[in-house]
């Protein structure tokens, strides 16, 4: 591992845009707080030092520099996380390889790769003159077609089969995958669209009908052990780069309506491939964006997909935006014929979800009903006691007020006792976990705290030969010797990178970094953390020779033993 590289890179990155990038931060005093990603949770748990270039949860105590945010937060190895740096600040990492991850599904993968091939190249023979006929229709031109490497299943019923059979793949597995079934292809005849994990690789189709066949519009592989329905949006590798240059995702109903929004350039977008969002794709969507647009079809049954879709995701904390189509366009056929400009001033003007929801309810309520009239102010009314924000709640109340000529203070009236029964949820940074320790165990704990913050003090340690309590602090204790003697110098982030490897070492740090102990310390006040850890040392020892005591049958031994206990406990006061 090249520690030197490695440092390099962290001292040219800073931590605040790296997971800023990825985690809303707000900031608070000298330090930035977020929602920590690394357990469930919807307080600011996670406080970022600009300073100290380290994170640290007071929850669950997840810590660490950049490296260890980017290899948790994107499932990535350390190497990996280098490289990702090293590209964005300019430092050449060519020297860093990395190995390649085989899984036990390579082969799946594989298989599917094949298919691809297979399926671009039928496109582009003889058998393929109907199928870009229908795409050239569609206005899908050829670099498309090869950026979204849409293909063409034939319909000769075993060709794919025979192909993979061919190149030794079991019918098992390929009947497992979804490529085949029994013993012939799965898709006749149908323009096929890969389907891709969030990793970016390739591992379902839909396919399309695309001549006169009746059947279903699309057919998607079925649910296997590569391709999770609940876990997949469509486009979700390329967003995510986009999505944090554009600072906004863009959730569509289709594969089709993203292929469109890329064709004028716009690329920060998702499909949900026609299904509700589970709360899988619920986090992988909050990690593209805090600012999430919803734009799905027009018609009655997009409509409802955003009230559905848009609930689950306030419920989950975030308020989106809507976009609302004609009723008879989904984004595929309004850029079509609308163009870049109007689409793009469509996604500029979204509306709050919670707007979007309020002007739903007035749908086919018959306002010459008083029941249906007062059943509506009603469900306005809780509505908006939902709304996080007081002067949007005046303003949605004032302006039922006047449109349906009843007090103002009725409507708050109501709105206030809803607001009662919901708990006020106040944006409150959470009391960190207060665990007892023993007077001793936090005394080593702060002076190991101390080490990690300041030169002198790890000078002072070697000096005074300190020894820790237990083994984890004692390695602890020499890694940090050993850091400080390679490098001269000692910093939290970079001594971080040198220790990744050792669990417990991390561990017992994350422990002590989420403590927040004073970082600051002088000579005198460091002489009274060591005279608390070498009163631990006697007491060990007046216990050590208490026991030898009690089994020494030899009285004259017997005193010498008390004799040295009492020097001991005279050289503690
Ligand atoms: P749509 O019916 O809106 O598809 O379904 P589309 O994008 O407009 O497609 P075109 O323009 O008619 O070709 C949205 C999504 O729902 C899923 C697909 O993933 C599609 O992208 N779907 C739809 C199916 O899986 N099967 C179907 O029969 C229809
Ligand atoms: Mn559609």
């Amino acid at each position: 591992m090249n520690h030197d590289l490695a440092n390099e890179i962290r001292s040219k990155v800073d931590i605040v845009d790296i997971i800023g990038e990825r985690i809303p931060l707000v900031a608070k005093g000298k330090n930035f707080f977020g929602v920590c990603p690394f357990h469930d949770d919807t307080n600011p748990s996670m406080s970022v030092s600009r300073e100290k270039q380290i994170y640290t949860c007071f929850s669950c105590h997840a810590t660490g520099n950049v490296f260890t945010f980017l290899m948790n937060y994107e499932h990535i190895d350390f190497k990996e996380a280098l490289k990702y740096l090293g590209d964005k600040v300019g430092v050449d990492t060519g020297s860093v390889k990395i190995a390649k991850k085989s899984t036990k599904f390579d082969n799946l993968y594989d298989a599917y790769k094949l298919s691809l091939k297979y399926y671009q190249n039928n496109l582009h023979s003889n058998y393929g003159h109907q199928a870009k006929k229908y795409l050239a229709s569609r206005n899908i031109d050829e670099a498309t077609i090869k950026e979204f490497e849409i293909g063409l299943s034939l319909d000769k019923r075993d060709d794919l089969t025979k192909l993979l059979t061919s190149k030794d793949y079991d019918l098992a597995t390929l009947n497992r995958i979804g490529l085949t079934s029994d013993n012939h292809d799965i898709y006749n005849n149908r323009i096929m669209f890969p389907l891709y994990d969030i990793n970016g690789r390739v591992v379902g189709f839909s396919g399309r009908r695309y001549d006169d066949i009746k059947d279903n519009k699309y057919v998607n592989t079925k649910e296997t052990p590569i391709f999770k329905k609940g876990e997949m949006l469509y486009h979700y590798h390329i967003a995510r780069e986009e999505c944090r240059i554009k600072k906004s995702v863009i959730v569509m109903e289709g594969f089709m309506d993203v292929i469109r929004a890329s064709t004028i350039g716009i690329k920060n977008t998702i499909a949900l491939m026609g299904t509700a969002l589970t709360k899988e794709q619920i986090n992988l969507i909050k990690r593209l964006s805090n600012n999430i647009i919803l734009c799905l079809d027009g018609d009655a049954p997009g409509v409802n997909a955003a009230l559905n879709n848009g609930e689950l995701l306030l419920n989950s904390g975030i308020e989106v935006k809507v976009v609302e189509l004609p009723d008879n366009d989904d984004p595929d056929s309004f850029i079509l014929k609308h163009g870049k400009e109007r689409f793009e001033g469509l996604i500029n003007n979204a509306q709050n979800y919670s707007d979007f929801k309020l002007n739903k309810l007035r749908d086919n309520v018959n306002f010459k009903s008083d029941e249906e009239k007062a059943n509506y102010i009603n469900r306005v009314i809780e509505e908006t006691a939902k709304l996080d924000d007081a002067i949007r709640r005046e303003v949605v109340l004032k302006r039922l007020a006047k449109e349906f000529d009843i007090g103002y203070n009725t409507l708050e009236m109501r709105m206030n006792s809803l607001l009662k029964n919901e708990e006020k949820k106040e944006v409150i940074i959470p009391k960190k976990t207060i665990t007892k320790k023993d007077k001793y165990t936090k005394a080593f704990e702060q002076i190991i705290y101390f080490m990690l913050n300041n030169d002198w003090v790890i000078e002072k340690v070697m000096e005074e030969r300190l020894i820790f309590p237990t083994t984890v602090m004692r390695n602890t204790c020499n890694e940090i010797k050993h850091y400080y003697s390679s490098y001269g110098n000692i910093n939290v982030a970079d001594f971080y990178t040198s220790i990744q490897d050792k669990e417990d070492i991390m561990l017992l740090i994350n422990g002590i970094l989420a403590e927040e102990y004073n970082e600051t310390i002088d000579e005198m006040e460091l002489r009274e953390y060591f005279k608390v850890a070498k009163e631990y040392a006697t007491k060990e020892e007046i216990k050590r020779l208490t026991g030898l005591m009690k089994k020494e049958v030899d009285p004259l031994e017997q005193a010498k033993i008390v004799e040295k206990i009492r020097k001991l406990r005279l050289g503690d006061k």
